[in-house]
């Protein structure tokens, strides 16, 4: 038993996530912690909402609404479709928090105490028709490098760059849409990363964990020489920027607040703080020195947060001198596109978190997300791709299998009391021969969630389904139940036993399905299982004349006529 923290990307306040959101971090971080949890491991999984920085003012001010109300608003509606999803965070907190508050401004002070932070006269953009500087997304324009012409001034979302507002063509307020922009000086806070190119190097080469993908993202960026960083910005929505920090003279600096970045991972810290609050616990236990020395610490992200992960975040917490816990193990995703185009939140393409529901359960789009995860490349949302998710794999593989053996046996063994599991019959090869295989299968789904590899985790779990339903095929207890009933009664008994296995092992992405079997035949599904082998053949998991029941219909198939409403709806081809 190990001690794991994990932490999903913190999603931005703004509006409901879509699916590429959920399934880009939140989600398999979800599946991580559900996993470590089953392996019996003391885990703390801590998410929170992003609230600071250009989205939410921006969002608030089209809501017609002040932006503390609007982000009170928005975490609640974030945080009750997080719960409708099952994603099991121990604390989903705000960044706009009091801890983060103080624990921003603790690491701004050992960063101005270590020399790391560097007053500098730089030229913004002022708009006179808005009365005010214009940071990051407040500007619009096209993008130097690709030409997309709806570029944010702080990223463009043509191809992925990071811009600075005066980099933007023909630029425009985003709020008001004037042209009449001026370029004036104005004082900031860089962060000096130069400073810390070998130390974060270091730290990349030395942490193992870190995955191919994001070490070349922070290779390149360390390669490519880092450059100081303006990390203040004129906004009123933030942490503001403290007039006494060492070595600083505050002149200029009144009305500044904390870029969002800088902020925001320290969040991850700052959400534990309020976890640890509310529950008597003391979050440097996770964070801090020698008392979270045991932790192993997971991050999972979408690819575009990597560089922040891997090199900015880490200078915070290198560059303040002290101990804090950095990421061991980091999980990174590419996109999910909607038919191949980007969904969108402020455009409205693709499918809503909420949406989903209305046309599908949680354990589904959970079961059709995680196994088709944008883990090596991008991968496009298909109804299509949706409807076979749901009626091979789980109403199929799945739902059969549970429905053919439980029903069945119900069908023609059930006693005075209902139904239970059959007792007569004596295993032979075959028996001891699918418990070595399930076994072995369980092992070879084990060690992907290990490396959490999301895809040939859920492929190895449709596998091991298949072998209870091939048992199923070459034992044909529908046919013995009229020649040898004894043997069908073990072949029923032999197949009921994979039932909680089916369910322990998909429980970190299905969790209420495999609730809802574990009740059926009354076997707790939470734990891993162990040493099945031999438990199978022997009926060592449900046992002879333990009383079960037929549980309803798990996955209701899709047909055509809904694929095709729901297109239209969302607005997909086929
Ligand atoms: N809000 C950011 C995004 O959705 C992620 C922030 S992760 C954190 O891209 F570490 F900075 F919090
Ligand atoms: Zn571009």
């Amino acid at each position: 038993m190990a001690r794991h923290l994990v932490t999903s990307a913190l999603p931005y306040i703004n509006g409901v996530k879509h699916l590429g959101n959920l399934v880009g971090s939140m989600l398999p971080a979800d599946v991580v912690a559900r996993y470590l949890r089953a392996r019996g491991h003391e885990v703390l999984f801590i998410c929170a909402t992003d609230e600071h920085g250009t989205p939410a003012e921006l969002a608030a001010a089209e809501a017609g609404l002040d932006v503390q109300v609007f982000c009170d608003q928005a975490h609640a509606v974030q945080a009750d479709l997080n719960a409708r999803y099952g994603l099991s965070f121990d604390f989903f907190g705000r960044t706009s928090d009091q801890h983060n508050h103080v624990l921003t401004q603790h690491f701004a002070r050992q960063l101005a105490q270590a020399g790391l932070l560097e007053k500098r006269t730089i030229e913004m953009i002022y708009s006179p028709t808005d009365g005010r500087f214009l940071p990051d997304r407040y500007v619009t324009g096209t993008c130097p490098y690709c030409g997309y012409d709806k570029a944010r001034g702080d990223q463009c979302d043509g191809c992925g760059r990071l811009l600075d507002p005066t980099m933007l063509i023909n630029p425009r307020s985003t709020v008001s849409g004037a042209t009449d922009l001026e370029v004036r000086a104005s004082a900031s806070l860089f962060l000096r990363q130069s400073q810390m190119v070998d130390t974060v190097a270091n730290w990349v080469d030395q942490t193992t964990g870190l995955g191919d993908l994001p070490r070349s993202i922070a290779r390149k960026w360390l390669d490519e020489g880092l450059e100081d960083r303006d990390i203040t910005r004129d906004l009123k929505w933030g942490i503001p920027v403290p007039s006494d920090l060492p070595g600083i003279d505050p002149e200029g600096l009144a009305n500044k607040v904390w870029y969002v970045w800088f902020d925001a991972p320290i969040g991850y810290i700052g959400a534990t703080a309020q976890w640890a609050d509310a529950n008597g616990a003391d979050y440097r236990d996770w964070w801090f020195g020698e008392a979270a020395s045991d932790v192993t610490y997971t991050q999972i992200m979408g690819k575009d947060n990597v560089a922040f992960h891997t090199v900015s975040f880490p200078i915070t917490q290198l560059g303040s001198g002290e101990p804090w816990k950095m990421v061991d193990r980091l999980k990174a995703f590419n996109w999910l596109t909607y038919y191949g185009g980007k969904f969108s939140t402020s455009q409205g393409v693709g499918v809503f978190m909420d949406q989903a529901l209305e046309v599908a359960s949680a354990d589904a789009w959970r079961w059709y997300l995680i196994s088709n995860a944008p883990e090596s490349s991008d991968t496009s949302f298909t109804w299509d791709a949706f409807a076979r998710a749901m009626n091979t794999e789980l109403a199929g593989n799945l739902g059969n299998y549970v429905n053919r053996c439980l029903a069945f046996t119900a069908k023609k063994f059930a006693g005075e009391d209902g139904p239970v599991v059959p007792s007569e019959g004596t295993p032979g090869e075959i028996e001891y021969e699918l418990g070595r295989d399930v076994a072995a299968k369980v092992d070879d789904i084990a060690l992907h969630f290990d490396a959490m590899e999301m895809r040939k985790a859920t492929r190895a779990i449709r596998e091991l389904w298949s072998l209870g339903n091939q048992y199923l095929e070459t034992r044909e207890p529908w046919r013995m139940v009229k020649t040898d009933p004894d043997m069908a009664q073990m072949v029923l008994r032999t197949a009921i036993q994979l039932i909680p296995i089916f369910a322990s092992v998909a429980s970190p992405v299905i969790p209420n399905t495999a609730t809802t079997l574990g009740n059926a035949v009354d076997v707790s599904v939470d734990a891993w299982p162990e040493q099945v082998a031999d438990l199978i053949p022997s009926a060592g998991i449900v046992p002879a004349g333990q009383p079960f029941t037929v549980p309803p219909i798990l996955f209701a198939k899709v047909d055509d006529q809904q694929i095709e409403e729901w297109s239209a709806r969302f607005g997909g081809q086929r």
